[in-house]
């Protein structure tokens, strides 16, 4: 018998092989660096694209609500982390007719949702360049893993925008994720009697031939999820806070009784969250409420949330602390959706504890007392295992019950130190939950690493609350 023989030959030729026939059957990547489809997010491998960060989006749309037909052109300001001799921007449906790279027209094809792009010329490494395309078509949203609907959804006077996780690239081309935020400015056409609202403040409407158009400017970071253009007809209501917030509301007359009292809660819903995390982080804010079932859910639209109907208090409350938490503060993978809708459900407790009703600890206790087959311990919020479980009870209900059991653990007031500081420290950012982590061992001095494990990795229903 002869001895099983190491050929290590072999398994280096292998390789080689393969890099070969890439190369041959891709000339691009033979001549060079390619920017990669993803950022390589595991539940979201082909959301966002390698080698750049966008800057700005200058997105000037036209939309006809009855024919849902939608004229866009977008110009992305943005700048190569690497050398490019290609790369890719996200965009669903849709077709393009015009695309240039520096005013120079490049080579461009799809590939799913990859708009892949082929400039003339190499980017160098840290060179600034302006991408414009031009596009039209019949925006419809995409179904995502858990059978939401995500991204331009027509309802029947318009459009409700809202686009967790992935809906952005179903209106314009982008770097669709939250690790890459940007500046954009909004020129929205409508047929006149319509209102388009985006995010950050309105510059300006102009009404001429029976058509208007709304300016809106959004400068602080915002990830594209967080991008709206909701369209409809709607009843608007402006004004300045006394900090001097500039708010923008817009209504759907049907639900217009409805949504008064809680929209006039607002200002000061606004001023209890900067009291407690610290100085609320746009210049603007506001609402939407529209009247889209088609939708079924609230997103926490960056400055100015949409509703798909008159929400109630709690919801308009977990919208606000959205501001901070997701939008300011933004997620690094999906994965770690739980630092978004743990932070947000648990400032509603917090909110409902302040304000005359149920203690946080009580809304702990009754979902601790949830039997242990119920969906609530069905995963752990830390690892959601899938796109599909994004928005799945564990990660706002059990992601809030770690919070709770943090809060326990270290005190109120190194807790709402841990939670300012996490708002401070990852402004107009990016963190994650290990960040969290250590930036709440350092607060508070103690060793929390069992606790959160528990909490946000243990599956099953955890034994001590
Ligand atoms: N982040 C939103 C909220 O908690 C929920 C978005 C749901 N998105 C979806 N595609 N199902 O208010
Ligand atoms: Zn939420």
């Amino acid at each position: 018998m002869t001895p099983l023989r190491r050929r290590p030959a072999r398994l280096v030729t292998v390789p080689l092989a393969v890099a070969a026939l890439l190369t041959a059957a891709d000339p691009a990547l033979a001549a060079g660096p390619v920017g990669t489809p993803g950022v390589g997010d595991p539940y979201f491998p082909l959301a966002g694209n390698g080698g750049y960060h966008v800057d700005h989006y200058d997105l000037t749309l036209r939309y006809d609500p009855d024919s849902r037909r939608l004229d866009g052109k977008a110009v992305l300001t943005a700048r190569a982390t690497q050398r490019l001799t290609r790369f890719d921007l996200d965009l669903h449906g849709l077709k393009v007719t015009g695309l240039t790279v520096d005013r120079a027209r490049a080579a461009h094809r799809r590939d799913g949702q990859e708009l892949v792009v082929t400039p003339p010329r190499a980017l160098d490494k840290g060179r600034r360049f302006r991408v414009t395309v031009t596009y039209a078509g019949t925006p419809g949203p995409v179904t995502d893993p858990d059978g939401s609907l995500d991204g331009w959804i027509p309802t029947d006077d318009g459009a409700f925008v809202a686009a967790e996780p992935q809906g952005a690239m179903t209106w314009f081309p982008a770097n669709n994720h939250p690790t890459d935020k940007s500046a954009y400015d909004f020129a929205l056409t409508v047929p006149e009697g319509r209102t388009a609202v985006a995010n950050g403040v309105l510059l300006g409407r102009r009404t001429a031939h029976g058509r208007t158009t709304f300016r809106w400017r959004q400068t602080e970071p915002m990830a594209a999820y967080l991008a709206t253009a909701t369209i409809g007809r709607f009843e608007v209501e402006q004004y300045t806070t006394r900090d001097g917030t500039e708010v923008y509301n817009a209504v759907d007359p049907r639900e217009a009784t409805a949504a008064a009292p809680v929209l006039k809660r607002l200002p000061s819903v606004l001023e209890w969250g900067s009291a407690l995390f610290g100085r609320y982080p746009y210049r603007a804010a506001g609402a939407i409420v529209d009247r889209a079932p088609q939708a079924g859910y609230a997103l926490e639209t960056q400055t100015r949330p949409v509703y798909d109907r008159a929400p109630d208090l709690s919801t308009l409350v977990h919208e606000s602390a959205h501001q901070w938490f997701g939008d300011s503060v933004s997620l690094t993978s999906w994965k770690e959706i739980w630092l978004n809708e743990g932070l947000a459900t648990y400032t509603e407790w917090l909110y409902a504890e302040q304000h005359g009703g149920d203690s946080a600890q009580r809304a702990f206790d009754a979902l601790y007392d949830t039997p242990a087959d119920d969906d609530l311990w069905a995963f752990p919020p830390g690892d959601p295992g899938s796109g599909a479980h994004l928005f799945g009870t564990p990660v706002y209900a059990r992601g809030a019950m770690a919070l709770h059991a943090l809060r326990t653990a270290v005190g109120d007031r190194a807790f709402v130190r841990v939670l300012r500081d996490w708002a401070r420290t990852h402004r107009h950012g990016n963190g994650t939950t290990a960040q969290f982590e250590r930036l709440a061992e350092r607060v508070t001095g103690r060793e929390l690493s069992a606790l959160l494990r528990t909490w946000l990795y243990a599956r099953g229903k955890p034994n001590h609350p």
